[in-house]
């Protein structure tokens, strides 16, 4: 099944290509997380392409803390961002850390479905971004996506001894992931494969 596809074989690109992604798409990567489930159904989260911007940024994100050169290179940057804010004059407590989550999962799945790749990125400077975007003071940023056509290779790997990811000979992004195995669990002694 296409999306049970996309699901799994997402995984988070660091490089992309100069050419933006049609802004089509991100308009429906957004409209996804549009119709994603939040909690009470507030909907506090608001959604800003930015593609023209994209360059200024840059300064504002860190890359790859398992890398040593894992930050994308001039010429392999984000052509786009989708940065996801949070509306305090409709949610006036509390932080938006879960709806941005559930956002950040819905957009990075929809991208993949839509040949589009894109790494979630955390590590940033929220009010760097906020003067540099000049939003109003009721839109706190919560999480950016980079967005963009890849230009890396990556894949999910079985972990061995770490789960840091790492590139191998081949310069693909090889990302560990524990096994089914490890991750269900009984109270019951299973029959496991
Ligand atoms: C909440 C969150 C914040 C993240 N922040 C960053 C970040 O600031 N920089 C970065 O390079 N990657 C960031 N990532 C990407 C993770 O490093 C990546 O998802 C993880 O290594 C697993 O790889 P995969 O997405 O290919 O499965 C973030 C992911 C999540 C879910």
């Amino acid at each position: 099944m296409l999306e049970l596809e996309a699901i799994k074989k997402r995984r988070t690109v660091r490089k992309f290509k100069n050419t933006p992604a049609d802004e089509k798409l991100l308009l429906e990567i957004i409209d996804c997380a549009r119709l994603a489930p939040y909690p009470a159904n507030v909907q506090p989260l608001k959604f800003m392409i930015v593609t023209e911007k994209a360059g200024s940024l840059f300064k504002y994100t860190k890359w790859a803390g398992y890398l040593e050169d894992g930050a994308p290179a001039d010429g392999e940057r984000p052509p786009s961002y989708i940065v996801t804010l949070g509306d305090k004059s409709i949610k006036k407590t509390g932080d938006f850390y879960t709806e941005g989550a559930i956002a950040g999962a819905v957009m990075s799945i929809a991208a993949e479905a839509l040949g589009i790749g894109t790494c979630w990125l955390g590590a940033i400077d929220r009010d760097g971004i906020k003067k540099e975007l000049c939003l109003p003071e009721n839109l706190e940023v919560v999480y950016l996506l980079a967005a963009g056509i890849p230009a890396q290779k990556s894949k999910a790997v079985e972990i061995t001894d770490s789960i840091k990811y790492y590139i191998d000979e081949n310069n693909e992004l090889c990302v560990p992931k524990r096994s089914m195995k490890e991750v269900l669990y009984s109270t019951l002694p299973l029959e496991r494969g």
